[in-house]
């Protein structure tokens, strides 16, 4: 379990208080209509407003949603740009709509990669939506968990070389300071659209013991009913934690 500090309201509330999502099915969406793949993720986008504001209604307190991965890059060319484009209009059009649901947007992934107007606008609607305090929004943009890992394991290398920190003292909560989640509570349910029952490389290390949650709607039809389905699933489940349980 991560030992980043839970929201407020966590352990007076049910749950779940972090609610990560694998957005998929954009393409199949729009391959089931005849239509450019872009059309399933410019739908895409209209579905990510809904569940900001469902899940802010709900009282989810962190929505974490994987948006890019490391891997979307080997895609033609052209989705990756089309990807990028709505992700701009994204950043610079979506502000307003995010402080109305009070929520707080942080940007999950690797930078570097990033065009340096893509960078600076994220940096941007950060800033912007600092003081919103209902809900914590990550979204993940070429972010991948190996290579989070593998970071997180170079720059400990790197400190420890340097005789900064003693080999022993990396544990859990020194590991997780250095991955790109550090100060986010663990996810306690992983929601994957789109009937596909895969990880696909997302929160590897801070899903050890999320709840899994599959289903068929492709992200462009997931609701906030749906959302709410799955939350019913989640409070139905028995967490155990390696032990016997109740
Ligand atoms: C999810 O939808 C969006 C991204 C991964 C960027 P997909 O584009 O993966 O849609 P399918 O899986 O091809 O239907
Ligand atoms: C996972 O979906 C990544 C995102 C939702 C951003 P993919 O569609 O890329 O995953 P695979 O290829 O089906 O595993
Ligand atoms: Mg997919």
């Amino acid at each position: 379990m991560s030992t980043a500090p839970l929201p407020a309201n966590a352990g007076t509330v049910p749950g779940p208080h972090h609610v990560a999502i694998i957005m998929d099915g954009n393409g199949r969406w729009a391959k089931a209509r005849g239509l450019p793949r872009v059309a399933g993720h410019r739908r895409g986008a209209d579905a990510v407003r809904r569940i900001i504001r469902g899940a802010a209604e709900l009282g989810i307190p962190v929505l974490t949603l994987f948006a890019f991965s490391t891997e979307n890059w080997t895609r033609p060319q052209a989705e990756v740009s089309d990807l990028m484009g709505l992700l701009r209009h994204y950043l610079k059009h979506e502000l307003d709509e995010l402080a109305r649901n009070g929520a707080r947007l942080r940007v999950i992934g690797d930078r570097d990669r990033l065009a340096s107007d893509i960078v600076r606008d994220i940096g941007e609607a950060e800033a912007k939506t600092r003081g919103n305090t209902r809900i914590d929004v990550n979204i993940c943009i070429n972010y991948g968990a190996r290579d989070e890992i593998l970071r997180a394991t170079r720059s400990l290398a790197r400190k420890a070389a340097a005789g900064e920190i003693a080999v022993d003292d990396i544990d859990e909560a020194r590991f997780e300071r250095e991955l790109l989640t550090a100060g986010v509570p663990d996810p306690d349910l992983l929601i994957r659209t789109s009937g596909e029952q895969r990880i696909s490389n997302f929160l590897l290390w801070q899903c050890a013991y999320a709840e899994l949650v599959f289903v068929d709607t492709l992200w462009p039809d997931f609701e906030k009913g749906h959302l709410e389905e799955a939350v019913v699933e989640f409070r139905r489940r028995e967490r155990r934690y390696g032990g016997v349980g109740s």
